[in-house]
This record gives C-alpha cells, sequence and structure tokens, in this order.
C-alpha cells in the first residue's frame, strides 16, 4: 500500500481537520487541528496529509528535535475508516523517508501511550527500540537510520 504525504493547504485544511480516530483512541493522539496549531507557535514543525492515491486518510506532524541528526514524529493517525490496511505503517515509512531525504535525519524519534499496544507493534515492527525514557507518560523509541 502505497501512500504520499501532501502539505496541508486551503484546500485540504478542513477535511484534514475533521479526520477522526476510534472513540476509545480518542487519547492517543491530540486531534489534528491542534497539530496544525503547534505549527503556528513552532516554526520548524512539518504537518503533513497522508494520501492513499486521491484519498485523503490521515495526518502525521514533524518537528526537528533537540539532538543533533535527530527528528521526531510528533503526530500519526490514520482515519478510523481507513485503519487496519497498512496505511499506518505506510505512512510512518513514507515519513521517515521524508526526513531522511529532506532532513538528512539520522534518527526518528517518537513517544506513544503505554497502553497504545496496536502503535507498540507497529512501531517494534518497523525498526524502533525503546530507548527506556518516559516523555510526560509516554513510552520513548528511536530508530536510527543507517548511513549511506
Ligand atoms: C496506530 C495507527 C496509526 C496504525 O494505523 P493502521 O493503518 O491502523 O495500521 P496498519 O494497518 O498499517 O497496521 C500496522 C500494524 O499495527 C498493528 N495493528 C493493526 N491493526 C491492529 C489491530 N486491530 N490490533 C492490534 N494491532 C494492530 C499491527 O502490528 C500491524 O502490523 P502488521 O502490518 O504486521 O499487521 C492507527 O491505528 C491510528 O491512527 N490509531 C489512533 C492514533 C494513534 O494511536 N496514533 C499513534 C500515536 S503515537
Amino acid at each position: 500500500m502505497d501512500v504520499e504525504l501532501r502539505a496541508v493547504t486551503e484546500e485540504n485544511f478542513r477535511d484534514v481537520v475533521n479526520l477522526e480516530v476510534r472513540p476509545e483512541q480518542a487519547g492517543f493522539v491530540a486531534p489534528n487541528v491542534r497539530g496544525i496549531a503547534e505549527t503556528y507557535i513552532y516554526p520548524g514543525a512539518e504537518p503533513r496529509a497522508v494520501y492513499a492515491g486521491d484519498e485523503l486518510v490521515g495526518f502525521v506532524l514533524l518537528h526537528p528535535g533537540d539532538r543533533p541528526g535527530e527528528h521526531l514524529l510528533v503526530r500519526l493517525m490514520i482515519d478510523h475508516r481507513f485503519q487496519g490496511r497498512g496505511l499506518g505503517r505506510a505512512a510512518l515509512e513514507a515519513a521517515v523517508d521524508h526526513v531522511v531525504r529532506e532532513h538528512k535525519a539520522e534518527s526518528v524519534r517518537l513517544s506513544f501511550v503505554p497502553s497504545n499496544e496496536r502503535a507498540r507493534a507497529l512501531y517494534l515492527s518497523a525498526g524502533f527500540v525503546e530507548t527506556g525514557e518516559v516523555d510526560e507518560g509516554e513510552t520513548v523509541m528511536v530508530r536510527a537510520i543507517p548511513k549511506g
């Protein structure tokens, strides 16, 4: 399943804001409107709409990390209508590819609510490893990008 990350624009802004996770997942990720608002405060933040073909299916938010060479995947969500089809995995890989290509990232860091087993399974199988850190109650994982 292939996805494309596209800018959030005047055209797709409302649709991105209207994307929703399942009700029981609401505690796992902030609403997309907040992610977009954060880009006003943090100029380095990159919000991206996730498309499968021409269908808008999700949202990611990327941000440079504090450590040299590190990038953060601040948000990842796939709308409830499109979950379980491999799109979350594809969006994750597209986000990693983006920061490697555009920012020469050497590692990608993220965190998740510890009870979010689905996210944990996805990140583990995608090569992320737990650092042992807890950030505001969330489990921290990092994936190192091989050089070359
Ligand atoms: C987490 C999320 C992005 C995954 O997206 P998705 O499109 O549903 O996931 P995929 O179909 O790509 O599946 C990826 C992996 O998730 C796990 N997974 C998928 N469906 C699952 C289910 N019903 N139960 C448990 N794990 C599941 C599996 O490990 C799967 O790997 P596989 O491809 O080997 O089966 C999505 O469920 C979501 O938006 N959740 C709410 C927001 C959230 O939790 N975001 C992450 C915050 S850090």
